[in-house]
């Protein structure tokens, strides 16, 4: 049986797979949350049952760590792991200069920390996601519940000052409740449209008092993996300055999470 997937879910898996070439025996792994890494998680849980190879995850979030664990993947905190060898993660935003905006799952702070606590963070993504200016998608700040109105009054007077190109911003809702991170924080989405200086953003956002982190991911990113429905595989490495393009056999890899479809 065939699993049958969106072209978007199929570029995803298909930036997912290759990106589980990188995990070597032995290393220490960043999972990273979302769909793309939920896909992830479940190639390398495929490597883990069918080549005995032997990695320890450090997952970014609550629902990673379940998906990871009933996959097979030992999982650890990074308290435990100590420094990782790879962290793989998906994105909401990238740029030419792999400057990413994450946080779309509410997953950021754990993801920043994961990342950064890393020789080398992948992202794998499909090409909706690549972007001339990042700022189209919210970008998610999380904040501590108290006094978090004063928190959006400061980030609204800051952003007077910021090239971008609107400034509302929304207090992220799960139904009728506000979302609540694995941390127990809010989030804060700023619809800023156009982001000129992220980088000087990324640092001003996070002077301000019950800021925690913002999810401007900025030289963190190594090499980004761009997946295509139709199995191909746009790798770019950053350091090296490499680009290049790769296959994946679709039909035979999906035949093996068939099970999902059920
Ligand atoms: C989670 O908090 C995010 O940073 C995700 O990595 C990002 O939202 C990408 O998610 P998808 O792979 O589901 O698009």
């Amino acid at each position: 049986m065939s699993l049958a997937l969106s072209p978007a879910e199929k570029a995803k898996f298909a930036a997912a797979r290759r990106s589980v070439d990188f995990i070597e025996d032995g290393m220490r792994v960043g999972l990273g949350t979302g769909s793309t890494a939920a896909w992830m998680v479940r190639c390398l849980g495929e490597r883990v049952r069918n080549e005995g190879l032997k990695v320890t995850g450090v997952a970014t979030s609550d629902r990673t760590a379940e998906v990871a664990v009933s996959e097979g993947i030992r999982v650890v905190a990074l308290e435990e792991a100590g420094w990782l060898d790879l962290t793989i993660d998906g994105a909401d935003e990238f740029d030419a200069d792999f400057n990413l905006v994450k946080g779309g799952g509410g997953a950021l702070l754990r993801e920043k920390i994961v990342a950064t606590a890393s020789d080398r963070m992948i992202v794998i993504t499909d090409p909706a996601k690549e972007v001339a200016q990042l700022g189209a998608f919210p970008l998610p700040v999380e904040v501590i519940p108290f006094g978090w109105q004063a928190s959006q009054a400061l980030i609204t007077e800051l952003l007077e000052g910021m090239e971008v190109a609107g400034r509302e911003i929304t207090r992220r809702m799960a139904g009728d409740a506000p979302f609540v991170t694995d941390e127990g924080n809010l989030i804060l989405d700023l619809h800023l449209k156009r982001i000129g200086n992220p980088r000087q953003l990324a640092m001003v956002l996070n002077q301000v008092p019950g800021i925690v982190e913002n999810g401007l991911f900025i030289d963190i990113c190594d090499v980004v993996i761009i997946g295509h429905a139709n199995g191909r595989v746009d790798l770019r490495d950053m350091a090296a300055g490499v680009q290049s393009q790769e296959q994946v056999d679709m039909d035979n890899e999906l035949n093996l999470f068939a099970d999902l479809g059920d």
